[in-house]
């Protein structure tokens, strides 16, 4: 079978398309995968705004859609026939109008594709940017008459460390004595720590009770005057700092680091910074390798938690492995130091891919695969900002 997905959840608008053979021993293959990212737009303004994101994906959604089918081999152009289903398509998408004109003015050129599930992310997200792509899975359905089946974010993400690089199959064969996992989920809207039985057996042992951890790397990168999104560039500073040994400038708090449970809080080390820039004079008196120090410490800071809850949610639990998900799983330092760890707790961890770490649609496939179809009018196709897994 063939799953097209998509994810919407964020400011990324993602489409990817998996195919599955065999069902005893099922066989995947990501046959395409389509990112078009608006991060260089939300970067003028230091930030996500759902409402630019929605009209984002809403115009760049159809013609993603035409690249991803054709990078599956599935784009076969044909004359259109009169559509019955205009007006039923006109009122599914009157929400998102920009959408709607390359909906009509492209879908009826295109054959019908080998598709047999259309997997759409739910939530946890932006609304507005979630519905965009909620109504576009709709839409389509209804044109093609294909399943839809709805999927949580998180759940992509907890599975994205299944999937190698693209065009490389992949099974489950393995899973099983990675079972029970634990799962760090560590993104630029949440910090979770989830008990991972098997697929669909989820439980969510502690998160953030603030800000995120990309959030707070973002944050930060942004008092230091950090392009966004800023943790890559927290971490390529905070590198520099560690090889070239420059001086610690201060010792930053590790909120949470001792408490018995595994929630995290983000949100006073993020003042913190604030505080300690402030005293220093301010930006603008702070000099390029004191900026290199602060983003060190930050980063010890936040890592340092991040591995010490991680690591004993694994010791409570008698975990077989640690999982790692979301965009800032792609931190070098927090991988080296998660993978020491591991290591001496004698497990083994796993991290996605680089182009599964951040935001995309594969995991959403892959995590589809798994779900359940639901109908046209299901409760369970509306956008859900703050689902949980
Ligand atoms: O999973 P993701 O792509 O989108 C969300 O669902 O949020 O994660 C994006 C977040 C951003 O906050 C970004 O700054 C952070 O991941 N990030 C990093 C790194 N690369 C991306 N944070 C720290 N170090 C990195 N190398
Ligand atoms: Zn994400």
């Amino acid at each position: 079978m063939n799953i097209l997905a998509i994810e919407t959840s964020c400011d990324e608008t993602a489409l990817a398309v998996l195919s599955v053979r065999g069902l005893l021993h099922p066989k995947f293959t990501i046959q395409a995968h389509q990112i078009a990212s608006q991060a260089d737009l939300h970067a003028q303004y230091g930030g996500v705004f759902p409402m630019m994101a929605k009209r984002e994906h809403s115009k760049n959604i159809v013609p993603l859609l035409l690249v991803t089918l054709k990078e599956a081999g599935m784009l076969i152009q044909k004359n259109p026939i009169p559509w019955t289903l205009e007006q039923k398509i006109r009122e599914t998408l009157a929400r998102e109008p920009e959408m709607l004109e390359l909906f009509l003015k492209e879908i009826p050129h295109i054959k019908k594709p080998n598709i047999d599930k259309i997997a759409v992310t739910v939530g946890p997200g932006l609304a507005p940017a979630l519905w965009v792509g909620i109504n576009f899975a709709r839409a389509l359905s209804l044109v093609w008459n294909i399943p839809l089946v709805p999927v949580n974010h998180m759940e992509g993400h907890v599975l994205s460390i299944l999937a190698p690089e693209k065009n490389e199959s992949f099974g489950l064969a393995s899973l099983k004595d990675h079972l029970p996992a634990i799962s760090l989920l560590v993104s630029g809207g949440h910090t979770e720590i989830v008990l991972v039985k098997g697929i669909g057996t989820y439980t969510l042992l502690g998160q953030t009770r603030d800000d995120a951890a990309g959030e707070a790397f973002d944050k930060v990168a942004r008092m230091l005057e950090l392009p966004y999104p800023g943790g890559p560039h927290i971490s390529r500073l905070a590198d520099m700092a560690r090889e070239e040994n420059i001086a610690h400038v201060a010792k930053l708090p590790r909120p949470m680091l001792t408490t018995a449970d595994f929630d995290f809080s983000f949100s006073g080390l993020k003042t913190a910074v604030l505080y300690l820039v402030r005293d220093m004079g301010g930006i603008e008196k702070i000099s390029e390798p004191t900026k290199t120090a602060i983003a060190r410490e930050f980063e010890d800071a936040a890592i340092e938690v991040l591995v010490k809850k991680t690591l004993s949610a694994a010791k409570k639990y008698k975990a077989k492995s640690i999982i790692v998900g979301g965009g800032v799983a792609a931190n070098k330092e927090l991988r080296k130091q998660l993978t020491t760890a591991a290591t001496e707790f004698g497990v083994p961890i796993t991290f996605p891919t680089k182009t599964l770490s951040t935001d995309n649609a594969a995991m959403i496939a892959l995590a589809g695969y798994f779900g359940k179809k639901v109908s046209l009018s299901s409760k369970k196709l509306i956008a859900q900002g703050n689902m949980a897994l």
